[in-house]
């Protein structure tokens, strides 16, 4: 029995031609992108590659990208950077400083912003409504509520939500932070590749990471406008003009410049996706019908083609993953980074609660889904579902 992957928002299969651009690159280009000799400069040369790679697919300059480890360390940059010349606060200073946040982040930004709140910054949380979408409305609220008390330096969301895929007020909330002169963060990890650029237009700052575009791990990028002054976390070299010290890995860089070629016509392969997106969750609730259990969608409204998340009355969520990855079906409940702990989803119990939290599954197709697939899948739910019953 063939292994069914549906975890595409955990992380991508690498694509052959990223596979193969590394597998050139580990052979032939193991220069010191820092070296100012010819193997130096090869290495270089992969590494500006990325550079504009990522800056061409998020539609901002290859001089304002950063590369970094990954989506969570270009997020605690971005939220770093617009604090960190007001830490810790001093006495005496007049007016302090605000981050306004949505409380449906990966936690790469919950955990900075919580850190940034214990450090003395004032951070104004936004709610999700049920449906998984930040209310632009609450977005402006916070903002008045976090400008009444100290000087807001920075708004942070996610273009598509990580768990449900649905896709968040970016436009609007971008032109709430333009009228208020207030810098805008977009976490465009799950949008990039899958989603117009329109996703995350308006904002000043943007990241990414290459594992959710069939790029390899461990490589993401920060890419800001020009204004944006970023500043460093770690202290070393001047890589990365200072903001990210250390040497850089062009066999990585090599990598990201194909994946992120690649993903600059992903969008339309995920659209294609929301048929069958849309196929599986009708097979999902028969299934469900014929088990004596009635799942619910977490997640309405605009969603990403391609993730669907339900849950399971009756059953705990990693229960049921663990049951269906019997099965070969490997899916996930929350996010790959809280998977094995036995805490429900901050996200899903912020929107729906946390007995439906403790229940849900998220299901995220990708570009190698196919019809087969889908019912395939279903059909091994079912098989979970029924055993229980029986
Ligand atoms: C929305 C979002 N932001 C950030 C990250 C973190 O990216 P990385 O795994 O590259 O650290 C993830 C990973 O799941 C994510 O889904």
């Amino acid at each position: 029995m063939s292994v069914l992957y549906l975890d595409w928002n955990a992380t991508t299969p690498p694509h052959p031609d990223v596979v193969a651009a590394m597998t050139r690159a580990a052979s032939e280009v193991w220069g010191n992108p820092a070296s100012v000799h010819g193997p130096g400069r090869r290495a270089k040369s992969l590494v500006e590659d990325a550079r504009e790679a990522v800056a061409a697919l998020v539609g901002l300059d290859a001089r304002d990208a950063v590369l970094t480890s990954g989506g969570t360390e270009a997020n605690n940059l971005a939220l770093w950077h617009a604090f960190a010349d007001c830490l810790p606060p001093r006495a005496g200073r007049e007016r302090r400083a605000a981050l306004v946040v949505s409380r449906i982040e990966h936690p790469s930004v919950v955990r900075m912003a919580e850190h940034l709140g214990e450090l003395g910054v004032v951070v104004a949380w936004v709610g999700p409504s049920p449906s998984g979408a930040v209310p632009v409305e609450a977005v402006a609220e916070a903002l008045d509520w976090a400008a009444a008390q100290a000087e807001v330096r920075l708004v942070a969301m996610g273009a598509v939500n990580h768990e449900t895929g649905v896709i968040q007020p970016v436009g609007a909330v971008a032109a709430l932070c333009r009228a208020r002169g207030v810098p805008l963060f977009v976490d465009a990890v799950q949008a990039v590749g899958k989603l117009a650029p329109s996703a995350w237009e308006g904002a000043d700052l943007v990241s990414l990471a290459a594992h959710k575009i069939r790029g390899p791990k461990g490589i993401g990028a920060l890419v800001t406008r020009p204004s944006v002054r970023l500043s460093r976390m770690l202290f070393g070299g001047s890589q990365e003009r200072g903001l990210r010290p250390g040497t850089q890995d062009p066999v990585a860089c090599a990598g990201l410049a194909v994946a992120a070629e690649r993903a600059r016509s992903g969008p339309a392969r995920y659209e294609a996706l929301g048929p069958l997106r849309d196929l599986l969750e009708g097979e999902l609730l028969r299934a469900g019908e014929g088990a004596g259990v009635v799942p619910l969608r977490n997640g309405a409204g605009e969603r990403a083609p391609h993730v669907l998340n339900m849950s399971w009355p009756g059953w705990r969520g990693d229960e049921l993953c663990a049951a269906l990855d019997l099965e070969r079906v490997a899916v996930s409940s929350g996010s790959a980074c809280s998977a094995g702990t036995a805490e429900p989803s901050p996200v899903l119990s912020a929107m729906v609660g946390e007995e439906r939290a403790l229940a849900a599954v998220r299901v995220s197709l990708g570009e190698e889904t196919t019809v087969e697939d889908v019912r395939e899948a279903a059909s091994r739910w079912a098989r979970v579902l029924g055993r229980s019953r029986g």
